[in-house]
């Protein structure tokens, strides 16, 4: 490359900044960072590393090393959307800089991070997140870090492939760094409708009554005085690739479409179907997959909270004729996809704030259809899909809550076992609960799908055991109920956590059991 043509290229490039970054101070995330103290609460934009802060995250993770290997203490405070993957998370919990987590999070050391009680973590409904920061529940957040395709100098900043609890961030936060990424499309900005919500009792009804309805803008908004500056990136979103279903993922999603096609023939989905909600993952994948696949099944809108790589495709095949999110979690292929068909993509997906995806009073207007996944579901029909044992976190409750509870139809899945079979996710009760009994509706495993409504508690454990449980743990499930105390709901006190010990203390739920 010649030296013009390069010097043209920076020319054009710092160009582009400038105008992208409303004329607000260009600093490097080396400087940012040395204006954060150990203790501080930072909130990153993110909601799963769509849209995920990624300069001064890398820059703050190198920083606290430096701090450790002097004999220094740091660590911060970390707030994201939800989880936030490996911009955000595997980073600084690699660097040992995180002394506290909220909302949600899926990283693998996070995770042995708090299980060992080494970094405090808040796992709650993602939808409550902005009104818990705006009410200064978790104290002040000095720097919020947001990822933005421009900010203009009085204060509209155009977010990028999420939109999660980045307009509270900016609202609330002491000070505002805004990471200006090159790399994301500025027409991002067309998929976006942004409100924030009026504390209480202001709260006028939230006028969505189509998925697809837009009542907010297409930026967020924050005081100029309060952003000290802007960094520039051009870093990708960081996310895995994307696997096809497998065999058990399509055997739960054969179930899940033959129950929506037979409560569509009883009338008790309308012809025009409801819109879907979807969790993240393999086996929400498989399901959407399958939905769109088959041909009685309507083409049909999501009011979710992620839409994954499968969504585009059904966007692209028509079969998903409009999807409302707070997060564009897609691999860059689909991105670009997206990106290069914009025309045809604008009208069909809107990213709100996730208090907006996620919120009870759409939830239960539009009568969504809520499909989630589990770790386990005990025989009464109560999910854990946060904690093994009780007591190690997995991931969090996400936005599952929110959804099961309030949805028309809620629909946990999971697969029988796990581990090879030596742990069964149909158990006598979970030591953890995220769902209840009173909000889940519907369990679909491999082996098939149980239909709990309008069940009294030992119906609920019969149809469990025989629709969901692998037959390798059915007698031991039949004999627990048989033996168990008679009651409303029996249980048996001193063994219903039996197989759960036995995994913490031989590997395996049933040790002599032998599933090949
Ligand atoms: N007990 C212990 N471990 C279990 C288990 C059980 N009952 N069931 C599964 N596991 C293990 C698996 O073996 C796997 O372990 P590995 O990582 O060592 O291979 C791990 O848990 C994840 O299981 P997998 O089958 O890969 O699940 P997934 O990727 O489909 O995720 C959840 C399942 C429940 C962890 C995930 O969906 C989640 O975090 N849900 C809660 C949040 C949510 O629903 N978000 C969407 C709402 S919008």
């Amino acid at each position: 490359m010649s030296n013009i043509v390069f010097f043209t290229e920076v020319a054009n490039y710092t160009e582009e900044i400038m105008q992208s970054s409303g004329n607000y101070p260009v600093l490097t995330a080396e400087e940012v960072v040395s204006g954060i103290k150990d203790g501080d609460t930072v909130a990153f934009s993110g909601f799963t590393p769509a849209g995920a802060a990624k300069a001064v995250p890398s820059a703050l993770a190198e920083y606290a090393r430096e701090e450790h290997s002097k004999g220094r203490s740091f660590k911060v405070r970390v707030l994201t959307g939800a989880s936030s993957g490996q911009s955000v998370d595997e980073k600084l919990a690699n660097a040992g800089a995180i002394e506290w987590r909220a909302p949600y999070q899926t990283g693998v050391e996070l995770r042995r991070q708090i299980n060992r009680q080494e970094v405090e973590y808040v796992d709650m409904h993602l939808s409550h997140l902005p009104q818990t920061v705006a009410f200064g529940f978790f104290g002040q957040v000095n720097l919020a870090v947001i990822e933005a395709s421009e900010i203009t100098p009085d204060g509209r900043v155009y977010l990028t492939t999420s939109i999660g609890a980045s307009p509270s961030y900016l609202r609330c936060a002491e000070k505002v760094v805004i990471e200006i990424n090159t790399r994301q499309s500025q027409r991002l900005r067309e998929i976006a409708d942004i409100i924030i919500m009026p504390p209480p009792p202001k709260r006028n009804p939230i006028q969505i009554y189509d998925p697809m309805t837009r009542i907010g803008l297409p930026y967020a908004v924050v005081d100029p005085k309060k952003v000290i500056g802007v960094v520039e990136s051009d870093e990708p979103d960081y996310l895995a690739e994307f696997t096809p279903p497998d065999r058990i993922s399509r055997q739960i999603a054969g179930h899940v479409v033959n129950f929506l096609i037979d409560e569509m023939r009883a009338g008790r989905i309308p012809d025009t179907f409801l819109p879907l909600q979807a969790g993240v993952g393999n086996v929400a994948n498989g399901v959407m997959a399958a939905l769109g696949a088959h041909p009685d099944i309507p083409d049909f809108k999501m009011y979710s909270e992620v839409l994954q790589d499968s969504i585009v495709d059904l966007i692209t095949e028509g079969r998903l004729v409009g999807a409302s999110a707070t997060s564009l979690t897609v691999t860059s292929e689909k991105l670009k996809q997206i990106i290069d068909n914009f025309d045809y993509y604008v009208p069909r997906i809107v990213l709100r704030p996730q208090e907006i995806s996620n919120h009870p009073a759409i939830i239960r207007r539009l009568g969504v259809i809520a499909m989630n996944t589990a770790l386990e579901a005990d025989i009464y029909g109560n999910v854990n899909s946060s904690h093994v044992y009780g007591m190690d976190i997995m991931n969090g409750i996400g936005g599952s809550g929110e959804f099961t509870r309030n949805s028309y139809l809620s629909i946990l899945m999971t697969p029988s076992i796990a581990k090879g079979g030596k742990i069964s996710s149909i158990v006598p009760m979970c030591p953890h609960i995220d769902n209840n009994e009173h909000s889940v509706q519907i369990i679909v495993t491999e082996q098939g799908l149980a239909d709990l409504r309008c069940l009294g508690p030992m119906q609920r454990a019969k149809v469990m055991i025989e629709k969901c449980a692998h037959p390798a743990y059915k007698e031991y499930l039949e004999r627990y109920v048989k033996e168990s105390r008679v009651a409303h709901i029996s249980h048996d006190l001193v063994k219903c956590f039996e197989l759960h010990r036995n995994l913490m203390e031989y590997g395996a739920m049933l040790p002599d059991l032998d599933i090949t």
